[in-house]
């Protein structure tokens, strides 16, 4: 099977990314340029993501971004074999400027398309970076999604379980403003919580210990704005505030993978090499990261969680979801439209690559 050299454009949120990527399924693949611009600092008054500074903010930057992820992987547009950009989920303005910068580019170098699913792209990672075969079980945890889901191919997704309320990152960063801390709420809420004492306050679990694997974070978010409005807190609390936080979103997603974990075993018993992976934002938090290596050890999982520059957003996985769909000859017409929403198990099935071992 030959090897694919894709472009990649992420525009879906508050990074601007450009990135070029060589590989093979099933990976590990070669990041030869990963340029990620975050508009941090344009959305840091607000406390949150402004959708229409952010489109403005990828327009102006897009291009220089795009030619110099193609300067540094010392290569020309017309030396790539594709073009790849997310078309969803995210903010539309955003993504229509990704999509609409990457058909232009595909037309203008009479390359192919590859419309890219934000979500596919975070979960398409781990084989990136450490090629982890299919089947595997998948811990995405990011500012607008929280699910286990099996991976079965290149989008073959059976889902395990989702959050019926708030993302985990989204309870995150509303702990961290709830405290007036700085955006984004997931680095500052981490930071805090080494200092903090974890026992200090009692916030609940929601759903933990409940059959089936799904989430829920707003009862804990109540909890937490309680505590900071109540009479106890100072400014002194806010490090206990942050590792009592912590500690129960930990309790949370170790209960609810350790449910999918006895699912995935019954749905694929013939898996030898049983591996999690966990993705998106929220898994470049430490404390979660060794709260589920330690998970995975007690329940026979290998566990997969690729570098934190490449869970929270950025383009290298969207060029490589682009690599994977041109090895199974995947690509869109110019006329696909972004969406706002796409959830992966709407995605088309697909995959004859990708039964059972690939
Ligand atoms: O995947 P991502 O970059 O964007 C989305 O697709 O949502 O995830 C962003 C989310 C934000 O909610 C941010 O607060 C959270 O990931 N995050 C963290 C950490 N770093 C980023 N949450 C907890 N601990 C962190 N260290
Ligand atoms: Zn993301």
């Amino acid at each position: 099977m030959r090897q694919f050299t894709v472009l990649g454009l992420e525009t879906s949120c508050d990074e601007t990314a450009a990135s070029v990527v060589r590989g093979r399924a099933p990976g590990p693949g070669e990041v030869l340029s990963n340029i990620v611009l975050s508009q941090l600092e344009e959305h840091a008054p607000y406390g949150g993501v402004v959708p229409e500074i952010a489109a403005r903010a990828h327009i102006e930057a897009l291009d220089a971004i795009v030619e110099r992820a193609l300067c540094e992987a010392k290569i020309s547009l017309q030396e790539v074999d594709a073009i790849a950009a997310t078309a969803g989920p995210g903010l539309i303005g955003g993504v229509m400027v990704g999509l609409t910068t990457a058909k232009a580019l595909a037309l203008a170098s009479n390359k192919p398309l590859i419309a890219v699913n934000h979500l596919e792209a975070h979960a398409l990672t781990a084989r990136l970076t450490d090629g982890v075969a299919f089947p595997f079980l998948l811990l995405l945890i990011s500012g607008g999604h929280c699910q286990l889901l099996g991976v079965e191919g290149i989008g073959r997704f059976r889902l395990y379980g989702t959050t019926i309320d708030d993302a985990v990152g989204e309870a995150f960063d509303k702990t961290a403003k709830l405290m007036g801390l700085a955006y984004p709420g997931g680095p500052s809420v981490e930071r805090l919580a080494k200092s903090g004492n974890a026992k200090r306050f009692a916030l609940p679990r929601p759903l933990a210990g409940r059959a089936g694997a799904d989430f829920s974070f707003s009862g804990l978010k109540t909890a937490v704005r309680q505590i900071v409005r109540g009479a106890e807190f100072s400014q002194d609390s806010k490090p206990d505030v942050a590792a009592s936080f912590q500690s129960a979103v930990l309790d949370i997603l170790t209960n609810r993978t350790r449910a999918a974990m006895a699912m995935f075993r019954r749905d694929c018993p013939q898996v030898q090499e049983r591996v999690l992976v966990v993705a998106g934002g929220v898994a470049a938090n430490s404390a979660i990261r060794s709260a589920l290596s330690a998970l995975s050890e007690e329940e026979g999982f290998q566990t997969k969680i690729p570098p934190p520059g490449l869970c929270t957003d950025n383009a290298a996985m969207i060029a490589w979801a682009g690599v994977e769909r041109s090895q199974i000859g995947s690509f869109d017409s110019l006329g696909v439209a972004p969406k706002a929403r796409w959830p992966l198990q709407d995605m088309p099935a697909r995959g004859s690559l990708v039964s059972g071992t690939s």
